[in-house]
């Protein structure tokens, strides 16, 4: 049956077609699962997917609007564009000084306490004005989308004052609604206790709880709130504090947890009923079932890992064996992971949590959709959903780990529009 809408935009002869059709999340076994199509088609009306499936089905029951642009995939492979789920793409200043002095033997935390770190980063960022932030993050974010990202969860969290924190989070506002990638506002105060508290933290963590949380939550400048529950950063029960402020505040819950060592952080996460727990690199066994049975995402950021060059990474299998939902994502910071590259987590996934391309996809669509918060809404490409599709310098999926260091994108649409082209893309 013809049908009503028209197409805009047909994307045909494509080898592989990853539709991530199926369960929301991926879990266990099903991570493997691509709803994948043989020789497939994509028909986009406007800014939403019309029709999916066999290139001679929906070329046979698809019209085709004065004008649609009709793309021949020859051959290659095209996805749902990838979800960043956890990014700290707002700051000025890099911090390649701090990587030399970890390859000649400091650690992250000996840096951090001796006032380098993110401290560093808060100091450059309040001496910065938001034209060249907004500037730099634009470029970023540009580069993010130049890999497959169509979505991007952004955090503030360089601020760590009421009024650089709004900065930041004002920035990455005006970013989504002037950028065609789209943006998630993470709340990040909790990230540091920055130089001037470093002898009362009690009223950093004061500021946070009456001024800071409320005024994020009055301006509508944010949808999760995160936090750095480390040991020497901020503990289990500040923690419990504080996200239970922002709970009742209406905020989402995001952590960063166990990332240099065990603290607990993964379990508080699930108690308190957080959408995702991140890094969880010492995760406890016991966190892992509580995770698994609260249904709070595991984000892992391999490139920090890899950034830090540390032995040791998440325990992936263990997680997705769990029932656990397992997402990818860059982890994108001056600090300790500085890449926009998501094609390249799956590379280091591969090698370090033994996860199959398959799996890796998952981890960077449908589950990094549920991540965010946004299961079935973003990720797949099914009729209805949003147009955002990628289109691969690959005939096999499975070259996405394999082939690394490179940028294997070849196009990108955003909302139904064709936003990135790297070489040559053949449109009718
Ligand atoms: O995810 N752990 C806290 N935040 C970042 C690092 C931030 C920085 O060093 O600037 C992370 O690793
Ligand atoms: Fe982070």
């Amino acid at each position: 049956m013809a049908m009503e809408k028209k197409a805009t935009l047909l994307i045909k002869n494509i080898g592989q077609l990853i539709t991530m059709q199926g369960p929301v999340p991926r879990l266990g076994d099903k991570m493997k699962d691509l709803g994948l199509v043989e020789g497939g088609a994509v028909a986009v009306a406007g800014e939403e997917i019309l029709a999916v499936g066999k290139s001679e089905d929906i070329e046979g029951r698809v019209n085709l609007a004065e004008g649609c642009t009709v793309i021949d995939a020859e051959k290659a492979v095209v996805s749902p564009g990838l979800i960043d789920p956890h990014t700290h793409p707002v700051f000025s200043m890099t911090r390649e000084k701090e990587f030399e002095m970890r390859i000649q033997g400091k650690s992250y935390m000996e840096i951090a306490n001796a006032s380098g770190g993110i401290r560093a980063s808060v100091r450059d960022l309040r001496e910065t004005s938001e034209g060249k932030l907004m500037r730099q993050t634009s470029k970023r974010i540009e580069t993010m989308l130049s890999y497959g990202v169509t979505t991007i969860e952004a955090k503030s969290g360089y601020g760590l004052s009421t009024e650089s924190e709004i900065k930041q989070l004002e920035i990455i506002k005006e970013i989504d609604e002037t950028h065609t990638v789209d943006l998630i506002p993470t709340f990040l105060g909790a990230h540091e206790v920055p130089d001037e508290y470093r002898n009362d933290r009690e009223a950093y963590i004061k500021l946070l709880i009456n001024e800071m949380i409320p005024q994020v939550v009055e301006k509508n400048l944010a949808e999760f709130c995160d936090i750095f529950c480390e040991e020497g950063v901020f503990d289990i029960e500040e923690s419990r504090r504080i996200m239970s402020t922002a709970k009742d505040k209406g905020l989402k819950l995001k952590f960063h947890a166990d990332e240099l060592g065990s603290s607990g952080g993964g379990e508080l996460a699930a108690e308190m009923g957080a959408v995702s727990a991140d890094h969880i690199v010492y995760i406890s066994k016991a966190g892992i079932k509580a995770m698994a049975k609260s249904g709070t995402c595991a984000v892992l950021l391999p490139g920090t890992c890899f950034s830090l060059n540390s032995k040791q990474y998440a325990p992936a299998r263990e997680m997705i064996e769990a029932g656990v939902t397992v997402a990818l994502s860059t982890d994108c910071n001056p600090g300790s992971s500085f890449t926009e590259s998501m094609p390249f987590m799956a590379t280091l996934a591969a090698l370090n949590y033994k996860m199959t391309a398959d799996e890796s996809f998952s981890a960077m669509t449908v589950n990094s959709a549920c991540a965010v918060d946004r299961g079935g809404k973003i990720g797949q490409l099914i009729s209805g959903l949003p147009a955002d599709i990628v289109l691969w310098k690959m005939k096999d999926y499975r070259e996405l780990p394999y082939h690394y260091g490179i940028n294997p994108v070849k196009a990108v649409i955003k909302k139904g529009k064709l936003v990135v082209q790297r070489g040559k893309v053949t449109i009718k």
